[in-house]
């Protein structure tokens, strides 16, 4: 035998010459979940090791976060019933407590990276991401609510806004408005190749978020396609986006490549809710290895081409990476 592939398996040194995929704390964001009000913690049943927090223990853990390297967050909010209406009306009130809540964080963490959410379904009582009638879900006249939104974040101090909405011609509405108001240094980060996904029903359960009626496959994406995902890119970066990302990840390590392949701009990859879950049912029933487990699936997103993956797992990854 003239080649021996396994010459270069030989020993942990040799090894570590030869990989060629490193993940590091600084690719991760970690998304976390706000409440209205004071000393709250409340855990979520089907996403172990994962809270809702008010923003004074959102702080703190986001201390805790920092100390152990976590730099970047999403933070998306969990609206009472009370508060929601047909045209997501409290998403731009510039005294909600989600948009209060980014400011106090930029205010005590200005080295943070903050990324926000936006999209109707969290403020919206037809639990969906776009304005609602007869039964259809507007494209054109949910651009405006979308922009306000992104504004009022912009506004608050958020680095990074990221429309999950999937509605056509978001990404290019928001950055005229930002820039036309003067903030042309907020980033966007584009949900591009956002499929409808089984995977996000524990992010559903955090926010109380179910769509009210049908489902969301009219503007969210085929599992079955990929091309479209590439129609999707040259339009997100046609419109200015700053970042791609592809959502879920696990289900999609080949979108993920091939948005790798064809655009230059960073790709993100969302580990979402429900492979989070995935794992920690199967820890919890001893039958997988949590840690190896998680290394394996972030180690495949990076593997896979994405720059940035926003995981669950991050803070426990940086606890891992710390206590090695
Ligand atoms: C809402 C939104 C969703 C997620 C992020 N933003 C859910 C949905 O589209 O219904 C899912 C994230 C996750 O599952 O971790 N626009």
């Amino acid at each position: 035998m003239n080649r021996r592939p396994r010459r270069n398996r030989k020993s942990e040194s040799i090894r570590n010459l030869v990989e060629e995929t490193s993940l590091s704390v600084k690719d991760l964001i970690f998304p976390m979940f706000l409440v209205d009000g004071a000393n709250k913690k409340i855990a979520i049943d089907s996403m172990p090791g994962i809270y809702r927090y008010s923003i004074d223990t959102m702080l703190g853990e986001i201390e805790s976060c920092l100390n152990l390297g976590i730099l970047a967050f999403d933070i998306f909010p969990a609206y009472p019933d009370s508060l929601k209406d047909t045209v997501a009306s409290e998403s731009y009130n510039p005294e909600t407590f989600y948009l209060k809540a980014l400011r106090e964080i930029k205010k005590q963490f200005p080295e943070v990276c903050l990324m926000s959410d936006v999209a109707m379904d969290p403020y919206s009582s037809d639990g969906h991401d776009g304005l609602v009638k007869d039964g259809k879900i507007l494209n054109d006249e949910t651009l405006e609510i979308l922009a306000r939104m992104s504004l009022a974040q912009a506004d608050a101090g958020v680095d990074i806004i990221g429309p999950s909405d999937m509605m056509d011609g978001r990404v290019g509405y928001i950055r005229e408005l930002l820039d036309k108001s003067g903030f042309t240094d907020t980033s966007i980060m584009s949900y591009t190749a956002k499929y409808a996904s089984v995977f996000y029903g524990p992010f559903r359960d955090a926010l109380d978020s179910t769509p009210k009626f049908g489902d969301k496959k009219t503007y969210q994406m085929n599992p079955a396609n990929s091309k479209e995902a590439l129609i999707e890119g040259e339009l997100d970066t046609e419109e200015g986006a700053d970042f791609l990302m592809v959502k879920p990840a696990l289900s999609y390590l080949d979108v993920i490549k091939l948005l790798n392949d064809r655009f230059s701009l960073p790709i993100a990859a969302y580990n979402v809710s429900g492979e989070y879950s995935m794992v920690k049912a199967s820890v919890e029933r001893g039958w997988i290895d949590n840690d190896r487990a998680m290394l394996e699936i972030l180690l495949s997103m990076k593997r896979a081409g994405a720059k940035v993956i926003l995981t669950y797992f991050a803070k426990e990854y940086a606890a891992y990476c710390k206590g090695r």
